[in-house]
């Protein structure tokens, strides 16, 4: 039926109709609070392409813990900013059962049980230059050597009692081999969240200058495993790998210039999605915020509703906190 019958604007004319028709909503069970954490007990440090997000000391946060879980976060996840002395040609800090990440998560998970603790298996912030993986001596990133050692990382965050490990790393059946694993150990219920469509990205920016990994890698980049922003048949088949190799969860990332992918896996797959709303999505609706061009506040609840509507549940977002604190 056409106009006049049909008036499109009969149900947006009052807010209480408005309210009944919506057909997605942002709750704050979609959040996960990305947060980052260094050695030493120098508190906490503003990321200078990240205002109003820190690098943190244990203390500090565990602070930050216990105001997203007071504030009704379901989870944090938790990303390490390494020394340069814990840096190596085999990653091996990133399963030393006494290195930053499994101690933090031993202690989030002893102050606040009930917050989810997600953590990151790559072995960026451990290489000496930077790669999510080990190099061979042709200087190519080693897929099956690689994997052996993201094993031994994510064995280590399990017995440290992480919730879900996610493997940001785009090896190539290493979701297979992690799930073998962590079965063999007993680690049934320990979740994959996978990052199954992960593009070679330029909106990581922000964040490779938060964990100091920019420099290491240089004029490098990650092509031969994150995937090409230009592909989608890819990202289905990336997706299809992991669900079928025992991921729980999918990510896809980063997350605004990526909908349309969320949306095809939401339609095709029947496992949980998830967005990552990363670091340079972040930095640019700061920093025009903070130069009065855009309404902060508006701009986020808008984009998160689009993780929504696009069909992801949950959100890794730095906005979290805020975005908390607006629907409260
Ligand atoms: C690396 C990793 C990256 C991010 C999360 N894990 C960066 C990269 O792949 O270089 C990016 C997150 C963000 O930009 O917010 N394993």
């Amino acid at each position: 039926m056409n106009f006049p019958q049909t008036r499109m604007r009969r149900t947006r004319m009052k807010k209480f109709s408005r309210d009944l028709c919506r057909e997605n909503n942002i709750s704050k069970s979609n959040l996960i609070l990305p947060v980052f954490v260094r050695p030493g007990t120098q508190g906490a440090e503003e990321i200078g392409s990240m205002p109003g997000v820190f690098r943190h000391d244990s203390n500090s946060l565990l602070k930050i813990c216990e105001s997203a879980l007071n504030i009704g976060i379901p989870a944090v996840a938790v990303f390490p900013i390494v020394q340069g002395s814990q840096k190596s040609a085999s990653a091996s800090s990133a399963w030393d059962a006494s290195g930053l990440v499994p101690t933090i998560v031993r202690s989030i998970k002893k102050n606040f049980p009930e917050l989810g603790v997600i953590t990151d298996i790559a072995l960026d912030p451990y290489t000496l230059d930077g790669q999510d993986g080990l190099c061979n001596n042709l200087g190519e990133v080693d897929n099956d050597a690689t994997i052996a050692a993201l094993i031994k990382q994510s064995l280590c965050h399990a017995e440290a009692g992480t919730d879900i490990i996610a493997p940001s790393d785009m090896m190539d059946g290493r979701i297979g081999e992690i799930r073998k694993s962590l079965e063999q150990m007993r680690f049934t219920n320990v979740m994959i969240l996978s990052y199954a469509a992960k593009y070679s990205s330029s909106f990581y920016g922000p964040f490779r200058e938060a964990i100091n990994s920019k420099s290491s890698l240089g004029i490098s980049d990650k092509h031969s495993y994150q995937m090409d922003p230009a592909n989608v048949s890819e990202a289905m088949r990336e997706v299809a790998l992991d669900v079928s190799e025992g991921a729980d969860i999918v990510m896809v990332k980063p997350g605004l210039p990526y909908l349309d992918i969320i949306s095809k896996i939401r339609d095709r797959f029947d496992c949980p999605v998830f967005a990552y709303n990363v670091s340079g999505e972040y930095s640019m609706i700061k920093a025009a915020a903070q130069n009065g061009w855009l309404d902060e506040r508006k701009v986020v609840m808008e984009a998160m509703l689009s993780f929504k509507r696009a069909g992801a549940s949950g959100i890794f977002t730095y906005h979290a906190l805020d975005v908390a604190k607006w629907l409260t």
